[in-house]
């Protein structure tokens, strides 16, 4: 059911966009194909919105939106009207130490450093010191942990996984943790978030596990959309390999700076930013003569942008090198037309666009969106 009773601010501040029940379906197939004896288990949902994950015998749901709660309690199982980040215990729900629980649900994100509509994210709940982190969600996820859930079965941007600092951010619960199935959808099928630039969402079970998982098992692993497209994160190299992607002023001299380039962050990012900037500001990488063409690379990337599926949102800009060295005059040139204050020379070469349409079709292969 969509959320009906908040104004957007509040939406906003709660992270209270409800999930469609297709999706919650997904979550019990994971969970059913997984552990075919779940039904032994108390269902948990620590952020229940309208309780759309309560399913089973033994459910129990939580929200901070006492609202909320007023539908959710016309469907039967306990509820608990609390803020589920502070003072984390079995206990808050009534959990037995040794009862068997899966969590599942679709914790809030919210991005408490994001620039994106700031001014009403300001409202600021307290947290536990050992759940705090600069995204609601992953606080959600260490809180599960101190829950000490068997399984856990819920939606988070795929970029908690992906992202270094965000996995490393995981600490307690990548520890104690491992992903064992997951299903990967894009944010669009939230009817109230932006359809702009839409973002990968895992619907990931994780089984509780002493070893847990490192950052390696994460690249290797295999994620599958719901429309069955496979991927993982080694399948690729990335620009970082070959220039810098922050700031590098204090490395190199303004002397040997050919030009200035907007900080490279993830695909979704430079779909977004500019690419070439006419001054420096403190987003600008310093580019060198030698890595000019990389750079000129990455302004045509963007171009082509609309054939990145939108599973890649989150991850870094792509390249083939080999393929690319064989290409680059061609990117230098329409990176110079683009960007006539570069002041390069700019040659118009027969079959540009069927050679660069090529490059990115090669690159992105079975991924590449007509
Ligand atoms: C993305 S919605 C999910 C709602 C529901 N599970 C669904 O998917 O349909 C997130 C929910 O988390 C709740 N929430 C946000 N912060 C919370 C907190 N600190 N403690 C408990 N609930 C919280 C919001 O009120 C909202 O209902």
């Amino acid at each position: 059911m969509d959320q009906k009773h908040l104004g957007r601010k509040d939406t906003v501040n709660f992270g209270s966009y409800y999930t469609p029940s297709w999706l919650v379906d997904i979550v019990y197939s994971l969970i059913a194909k997984n552990m075919p004896r779940f039904d032994d288990y108390t269902m948990l949902d620590t952020s229940c919105g309208y309780g759309g994950f309560l399913r089973g015998t033994r459910t129990i749901g939580a929200d901070i939106d006492e609202k909320a709660l007023e539908t959710a309690r016309q469907k039967s199982g306990i509820y608990f009207n609390h803020n589920s980040l502070f003072e984390i215990a079995r206990s808050q729900y009534k959990l037995a130490e040794n009862e068997k629980v899966i969590i599942v649900g679709n914790p809030p994100y919210n991005d408490t450093t994001s620039i994106i509509r700031n001014d009403i994210k300001k409202t600021v709940f307290l947290r536990d010191a050992d759940v705090v982190s600069r995204d609601v969600g992953l606080s959600f996820l260490l809180s599960y942990n101190k829950l000490a859930a068997d399984f856990v079965c819920v939606l988070h941007p795929l970029s908690y996984l992906i992202k270094k600092t965000n996995f490393e951010a995981l600490r307690q619960f990548k520890n104690n943790y491992k992903l064992i199935d997951s299903v990967v959808v894009s944010s669009a099928v939230f009817s109230a978030t932006s359809k702009a630039t839409s973002f990968p969402i895992i619907i990931a079970l994780y089984e509780r596990n002493p070893l847990g998982m490192d950052y390696a098992y994460i690249q290797q692993y295999r994620f599958k959309t719901n429309d069955d497209h496979l991927f993982f994160m080694k399948e690729f190299d990335t620009i970082g390999h070959y220039i810098p992607k922050y700031p590098n002023h204090k490395t190199v001299r303004e002397q040997d700076t050919a030009a200035y380039f907007y900080t490279l962050r993830d695909i979704n990012a430079l779909k977004r930013a500019a690419t070439f900037l006419e001054k420096e500001t403190a987003n600008a990488v310093r580019v060198t003569k030698i890595n000019l063409p990389y750079y000129c690379y990455v302004d045509v990337f963007k171009d082509y942008t609309p054939h990145v599926p939108y599973y890649f949102g989150n991850s870094d800009i792509m390249i083939n090198n080999d393929h690319f060295q064989e290409l680059a005059p061609l990117f230098v040139s329409r990176s110079a037309r683009n960007h006539p204050k570069l002041y390069l020379e700019s040659k118009k070469y027969n079959d540009e666009e069927t050679k660069l349409t090529g490059y990115f079709k090669q690159l992105l292969g079975a991924h590449y969106v007509d």
